[in-house]
């Protein structure tokens, strides 16, 4: 006679859905329930879940002494999710359903009183992980068409108990979920925003700045008067971006699908846009918390993290930025454990030259005293900067300019351009300009002799780091790139140079 059941379960550390075996054992002795490997409180409460769990849903709770064992024992374990495996050991190792099979499976789910079945976080990761590891997963109804994003995974979902049970038992089976189920399709969608570019009129200078940035990948900073079309340029980028692939689809929807909002597979193969309030504090952007959650920084993996009123963050706030900006990632440490997050995000900002907004502007006059100019901008410290590779300004424009802008180009045209250069860049180095390494842009962003001496000297004037050398030439690198040019000529490299201007202004 059985009393001894293993079952298979995943806990969720970073990004990775680490795998937890449940060992459930009975013994002869005063009927008790103990658990071993989860925190005190995570303890209590999935005792109370699983026994009335159990009985409500007319199973029997055996009057013995029931010794429960999660493994390994160093891994953060949040209580719920293991409620179903922890119920399906129990009936096993008390002969109310075969063991035969539990090898072939990994079970994840939280138990509501009544033995239904409640979703939990990161299905996504879960489903990959047992994808891998071979086994089918049985998961809540709620998360199903999450997991299905995962290829050739075999997806049990239930709403109750009772539905694991009578599968085990043999008596109805679980028919495997299909994407059609999902009313979901296979391939990664094409291009469906409800914005275009061609809403924008005027700003050229603008425009050709969002191109460059979206074929090199590259951070933009949009400064100009109130009502000038920043928000608006900004919220199109998405729209001019590379496809994303399958990988960098799999890795953002993983990402929300571990934080709190959960990931909606209609935004499968979309590029994430995040525009966090100004009020968003420090564990909002980069991500934190007793069980560390992704941020804003990671929601945007692949994507855009769009910062709007710059100056307005906190400035704090605004320096944890750094660390992803250079790195692509994001580590957060707490007492317990440490977390490590993808955070591959491009950085698009916006600011108003001045508080008033209207510093420079030649259609309205600016109230602000120097030192107060002084001060909103001191909000953005020099590091800050350094990391944007492209700065530009969005002025007001006269009314009449506006009117005339009458041929303007729909974002699919400007982004077959983007794609046809990020090629170019794939090839080269598998990744977009923006990630080069110092090593890959002294190899791939040569330039004559002359040009040397102009970067040098623009260097010098503009009170640039070592660090922008590095990213002018980047970007030097992906004009050449939308040319189609081999070599970074001239004209490339004093148009990446020109995105630095404004920043002495700053
Ligand atoms: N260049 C433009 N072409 C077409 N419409 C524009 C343009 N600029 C502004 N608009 C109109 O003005 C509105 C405000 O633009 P937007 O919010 O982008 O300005 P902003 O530069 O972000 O201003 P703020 O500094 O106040 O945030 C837009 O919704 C749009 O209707
Ligand atoms: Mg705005
Ligand atoms: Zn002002």
């Amino acid at each position: 006679m059985t009393t001894l059941a293993i079952v298979h379960s995943r806990a969720q550390v970073g990004i990775h859905a680490l795998p937890v075996t449940i060992e459930v054992h009975l013994t002869n002795g005063l009927p008790a329930l103990s658990i071993v490997g989860l925190p005190e409180t995570a303890v209590k409460e999935s005792k109370d879940r699983v026994r009335s769990a159990l009985m409500n849903s007319h199973f029997v709770f055996p009057m013995q002494r029931i010794t429960i064992n999660l493994a390994p024992a160093d891994l953060p374990k949040e209580g719920g999710r293991f409620d179903l495996a922890i119920a399906i050991g129990i009936l096993a190792a008390s002969n109310q359903i075969p063991d035969e099979y539990l090898q072939d499976y990994e079970f994840v789910g939280e138990l509501a009183l009544s033995g239904e079945i409640r979703s939990i976080r990161g299905a996504l990761p879960v489903a990959l992980a047992a994808r891998n590891a071979q086994r089918k997963i049985v998961l809540p109804a709620e998360n199903a068409a999450e997991a299905a994003l995962v290829k050739h995974a075999q997806i049990l979902p239930i709403r109750h108990l009772n539905e694991i049970y009578q599968h085990l038992q043999g008596t109805a089976s679980i028919p495997l979920f299909s994407k059609a189920a999902a009313n979901f399709d296979e391939d990664l969608p094409q291009l469906r925003y409800l914005a275009d570019l061609d809403e924008v009129r005027g700003q050229h200078h603008a425009k050709r700045a969002l191109e460059v940035a979206a074929a090199g990948g590259h951070n933009l900073l949009m400064v100009g008067p109130p009502g000038t079309g920043k928000t608006m340029l900004a919220s199109r980028l998405p729209t001019i971006l590379p496809p994303m692939s399958e990988e960098e689809a799999l890795q953002s929807a993983t990402l929300a699908s571990i934080a709190n909002s959960g990931f909606n597979p209609q935004n499968w193969g979309i590029r994430p846009f995040r525009a966090p309030h100004h009020t968003a504090s420090g564990v909002a952007l980069v991500g934190g918390g007793s069980q560390p959650r992704p941020g804003e920084v990671s929601l945007a993996h692949h994507g855009v993290l769009f910062l709007d009123e710059l100056p307005e963050f906190d400035r704090r706030v605004l320096e944890m930025l750094r660390e992803p900006l250079e790195s692509g990632h994001i580590v957060i440490s707490r007492a317990a454990q440490q977390a490590e997050f993808p955070a591959h995000f491009q950085l698009i900002a916006a600011m108003n030259p001045c508080p008033c907004g209207h510093l420079g502007d030649t259609l309205h006059p600016c109230h602000c005293s120097p030192e107060m100019v002084k001060r909103y901008r001191a909000k953005i410290s020099g590091p800050l900067l350094d990391r944007i590779d492209l700065h530009i300004e969005v002025p007001n424009l006269p009314r009449t300019q506006l009117r005339e802008d009458g041929q303007r180009e729909p974002s699919h045209t400007v982004r077959e351009r983007v794609v046809a250069a990020r090629q170019c860049q794939l090839a080269r180095f598998g990744k977009p300009n923006s990630q080069l390494g110092n090593r890959e842009v002294e190899s791939a962003c040569q330039l004559a002799p002359q040009d040397e001496r102009l970067l040098d000297m623009a260097i010098q004037q503009l009170g640039l780091s070592a660090r922008a050398w590095y990213r002018i030439l980047k970007v030097a690198r992906t004009v050449a790139d939308l040319q189609g040019s081999e070599n970074i000529q001239t004209p490339h490299l004093t148009e990446a140079i020109t995105y630095r201007r404004l920043e002495r202004k700053l």
